[in-house]
């Protein structure tokens, strides 16, 4: 079987058309959607994911507020950062890059934002709504593996799905909105004794546990889907090469479906990020999106 790629790239473009014509809608309104991202220190990695969020944001006409601040910046002066946007009324959204540096807790960080101007879902009250089953902002990387695979429009009702990582920005969103699409969810991680025999099992495999080429071709049902949420720098024949946490080319000719990497789950999170600082902007102005510009993605 040759799998189906999901093009996450494509997706993802289709995705932020519809949040651009949302921005504009609520422009109309004379509402101008504003996100704050803050970077603390110089990781290389975070650093270019901060700055392809705030670049896609100006592209969608979402104004964007950069912060990058110094590695030793004290606790005490990111909450009061962080205390100045959630009064800003120029911005709808606080992104906050993690991970953080050790000597600042992230727990209370992510707690300081506003959870009307939460656009990861990682404020207490967000999470706890997900997993309540209530209306809840949903984490961006989750939430673009749940879309890429409702566009393969196959049921997923009752599929076996595996998700190898239990990390609060994945693994565990992950299996509440698994849930919810009625998969029966098992969540796997480094104590776990057989995840191969687990996986084996799995109708559904998402992978985000960050190890190059983790999950192997043997593993894999025939004519699973395989969601593959790793990027993982390695170098190939002395070459630089980003890979995810599956063993892409083999697997692809088993699989039924499977992303990429780069170009899978990578522009998904990102342009989930633009859609929930779209939609805090219009609930928080009580504005109700014209005929949901999001209906083929929520
Ligand atoms: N670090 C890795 N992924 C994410 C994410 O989705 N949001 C934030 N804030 N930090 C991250």
């Amino acid at each position: 079987m040759n799998a189906q790629i999901l093009n996450g790239k494509e997706i993802a473009a289709e995705l932020r058309t519809c949040v651009a014509k949302a921005v504009t809608y609520l422009n109309k309104q004379s509402v101008y959607p504003g996100l704050a991202t803050i970077l603390v220190g110089r990781d290389p990695a975070s650093s270019v994911y901060v700055a392809n969020k705030s670049r896609l944001a100006k592209e969608l006409g979402i104004k964007s507020f950069q912060y990058d601040l110094e590695e030793n910046i004290t606790e005490k002066e990111l909450i009061k950062l962080i205390d100045e946007l959630n009064d800003n009324h120029e911005v709808d959204g606080i992104l906050v890059q993690l991970p953080l540096p050790k000597h600042i807790n992230t727990d209370i960080i992510l707690d300081t934002i506003k959870p009307n101007k939460d656009v990861d879902g990682f404020h207490t009250i967000n999470a706890g709504n997900l997993y309540l089953n209530r209306k809840a902002v949903i984490p961006c990387t989750p939430l673009g593996c749940l879309i890429m695979l409702r566009s393969l429009k196959v049921s997923l009702h009752g599929l076996r799905a595996v998700i190898i990582g239990r990390s609060n920005i994945v693994g565990k969103p992950m299996s509440q909105l698994l849930l919810k699409e009625n998969c029966t969810v098992t969540v796997v991680h480094s104590y776990t004794k057989n995840i191969k025999e687990i996986v084996k099992e799995s109708d559904i495999v998402v992978a985000a546990l960050g190890i190059a080429n983790y999950v192997k071709e043997s593993w894999i049902k025939p004519g699973a889907i395989v969601i593959d949420v790793g990027i993982n720098r390695i170098k190939e024949n002395g070459k630089n090469k980003l890979v995810g946490d599956v063993e892409f080319d083999k697997i692809k000719n088993i699989a039924s479906a499977i992303t990429p990497v780069p170009g899978g789950v990578g522009p998904m999170t990102i342009a989930c990020l633009l859609m929930n600082t779209v939609l805090q902007c219009s609930s928080n102005n009580n504005i109700e999106l014209d005929n949901n510009n999001f209906k083929n993605f929520l």
